[in-house]
């Protein structure tokens, strides 16, 4: 496994290489990031994992200076499943000149996450489009884990003509249901404790919804109530359409309920996906 910093040396590498495929993080990895690692065997022979904190994707005042930076316990782990290069480009390697170009995402960036994070997802898409154009993959692996992000992503590879496929990998979690993050790591373990709540109150409305329910505004709010009587701040607890996170309506068939909630001081997100059959 090499690690390459500059993006001279990457591009210089990469031309020896007919089918890379790219996996994008912000490092800290856990079990989540490894599974898209795996998945990304099956589309090319080439493994690029870059590791990068975006500044540009924080809000200020967010957590940028005290997200973990693991970077030695990280290669171990990546060298382990047989990657082929990591890529840890600096803040000046990145940002050499302030970003004055940025992607505007799609209307689908201005609802749920984009309502509590203003800017996030115009940093996000920044990076990635630059990582693509950098690593020039043939395939890009992202976790379902940050479901609006992946819809993104999408939606700017196909409307800016990107020559890559953007591949959503399933959401990997604690034996409790817990998705796993890297902001995990921020919880007590009390809160650890408690944090399992929130998937659980997704897994009832995906149940009513697979029984046949369809008064969404009614699962939201009884969900909402119910973390807030023990002490959560929720963001939203909503229920949309797969597709572009739109607002369902009576059929409404490939749904997705989705869930941000502080606990402490820390955010945690969730989502599931429901086909609704009925
Ligand atoms: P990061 O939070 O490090 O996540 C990197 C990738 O891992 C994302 O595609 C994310 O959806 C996926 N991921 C995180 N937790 C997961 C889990 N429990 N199961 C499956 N996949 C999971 O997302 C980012 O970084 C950044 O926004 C980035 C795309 C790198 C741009 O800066």
């Amino acid at each position: 496994m090499q690690l390459i910093n500059a993006i001279s040396e990457l591009r210089q590498r990469l031309s020896e290489e007919a089918s890379v495929v790219l996996i994008p993080t912000m490092g800290n990895l856990h079990d989540g990031h490894l599974a898209l690692v795996e998945a990304a065997k099956y589309y090319g022979s080439c493994i690029v994992v870059s590791i990068f904190v975006n500044r540009l994707q924080f809000e200020p005042g967010g957590d940028f200076d005290r997200y973990p930076r693991t970077l030695q316990q990280d290669c171990e782990k990546l060298q382990a499943l047989g990657v082929n290069i990591v890529f840890v480009p600096d803040e000046e390697e990145i940002y050499p000149v302030p970003q004055q170009v940025l992607v505007q995402p799609p209307p689908l960036a201005e609802t749920l996450e984009g309502e509590h994070r203003p800017g996030h997802f115009a940093g996000m898409a920044t990076v990635v489009l630059k990582l693509l154009n950098i690593v020039q993959p043939r395939a890009a692996i992202f976790g379902k884990k940050d479901y609006q992000q992946l819809a993104i992503v999408r939606e700017m590879a196909k409307q800016l003509n990107l020559p890559v496929e953007i591949v959503g990998e399933d959401t990997i979690r604690a034996i409790d249901g817990l998705a796993l993050s890297s902001r995990n790591g921020y919880l007590s373990s009390t809160e650890r404790a408690e944090a399992p709540r929130l998937n659980r109150h997704l897994q009832a409305i995906k149940a009513a919804i697979e029984s046949g329910q369809r008064d969404y505004a009614v699962m939201e709010s009884v969900a909402t109530d119910a973390l807030q009587q023990r002490g959560w701040k929720v963001d939203y607890i909503a229920v949309r359409e797969q597709q572009d996170l739109s607002m369902p309506h009576s059929e409404s068939k490939h749904l997705v309920v989705l869930g941000a909630a502080w606990l402490g001081k820390t955010r945690l997100i969730d989502n599931l996906e429901v086909d609704a059959l009925m």
